[in-house]
């Protein structure tokens, strides 16, 4: 393990308001990304759509990392057939890699997941370093639920997180650990402050067990939200105020930064929410930007329908995010520049 350069790695990736687009999507989930706007999902399509988002001029200026599916990352640009990861490095991007196998049932544990992939894992992290992969992705899933999540659950997935975090350093991959609390359901904010508070002391635990370098990994959560079914939801502020609170509790001052999963908020008010807590205070220990699927993608895949007639409208929609995330994570964003940009 190379301190150093999980360290540089992990302070590039949040360096200057930049952060990462998450474009690992499994073949399932982009299948039913491209249905949303009548689509094919082929081998082909797939490699257009990403060619389009990943050849978008200056995308370096806002995009500091991308992560990538294992279908991606061998593929190449359409127009001159450079590998993905080559292309983005060329732009100063980081190739990034999804690790994980996915969230399955959790035996014994109705309604819970335990997410797959530790079997085998040091050989592909080899393989994949190979390919260009700097930095890599593993999702662990809990659900809020009646009497979940268990404490088995929060543990288990804590285990497995910090068992991948240790087998990236190893190969010095900087390890984004990815702890997501849902939002789906109709719990309160306070529940899911309490559920996030609980999973992430757990997580850092674990990390610090394992004897992983928190210098060099990237924390990827949930913001602290009411869910989407909540009868009452947050204000901006209040979101900021509690996610803060939250991280402050417990997230060690080692970790260069947190990167936000936007989780199925609606693309502004992920970029309004990254905003207002870096509005609240900037002499936090960690810098607070974007690790989005979704809420950087939405608009470009609607602007983009598919049809190649319609790529640089693509590129435009997901550069406006891109840029717009990008203030956000500087605290320089106001809702009028949704309509200068
Ligand atoms: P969303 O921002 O769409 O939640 O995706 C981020 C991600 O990578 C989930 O693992």
């Amino acid at each position: 393990m190379n301190h150093s350069i999980l360290a540089d790695t992990a302070h590039s990736i949040v360096a200057d308001g930049k952060g990462i687009l998450a474009a690992d999507e499994s073949t399932p989930t982009i299948k039913k990304r491209f249905d949303s706007i009548q689509a094919e999902s082929s081998e082909s399509s797939r490699n257009k759509y990403r060619d389009m988002l990943f050849t978008s001029p200056e995308a370096g200026n806002y995009i500091s990392g991308v992560i990538l599916y294992d279908e991606t990352i061998r593929q190449s640009s359409v127009s001159d057939r450079i590998p993905f990861p080559d292309l983005l490095s060329d732009k100063g991007i980081f190739p990034g890699i999804k690790v994980d196998m996915g969230a399955k049932p959790l035996a014994g544990f109705k309604n819970e997941l335990i997410t797959e992939g530790l079997d085998g894992l040091r050989n592909r992290l080899a393989e994949y370093k190979d390919l260009g992969a700097k930095f890599a992705k593993w999702r662990a899933v809990i659900t809020i639920g009646e009497d979940i999540p268990s404490a088995t659950c929060m543990y288990v997935n804590a285990h497995a997180l910090a068992r991948y975090a240790a087998l990236c350093q190893e190969a010095d991959i900087v390890p984004i650990v990815e702890p997501e609390v849902l939002m789906n359901g109709d719990h309160d904010i306070d529940t899911c402050f309490e559920v996030t508070e609980e999973t992430l002391k757990i997580v850092f635990q674990e990390l610090y067990d394992q004897g992983v370098f928190l210098e060099g990994i990237i924390l990827k959560p949930n913001m602290i939200l009411s869910a989407l079914d909540c009868d009452v939801q947050s204000s901006v502020e209040d979101v900021a105020q509690a996610t803060v609170e939250c991280f402050l509790r417990t997230v060690p001052a080692a970790v260069p930064g947190i990167c936000f999963l936007s989780g199925g908020q609606s693309d502004i008010l992920a970029t309004q929410h990254l905003n207002a807590m870096n509005q609240l205070n900037s002499n936090l220990p960690w810098k607070l930007s974007f690790s989005y699927g979704r809420a950087l993608q939405a608009s470009a895949l609607k602007a983009w329908s598919g049809k190649d007639e319609n790529l640089q409208a693509g590129q435009n929609a997901f550069l406006k995010r891109a840029k717009l995330n990008c203030a956000a994570a500087l605290g320089k964003y106001s809702d009028d520049m949704e309509n200068e940009i």
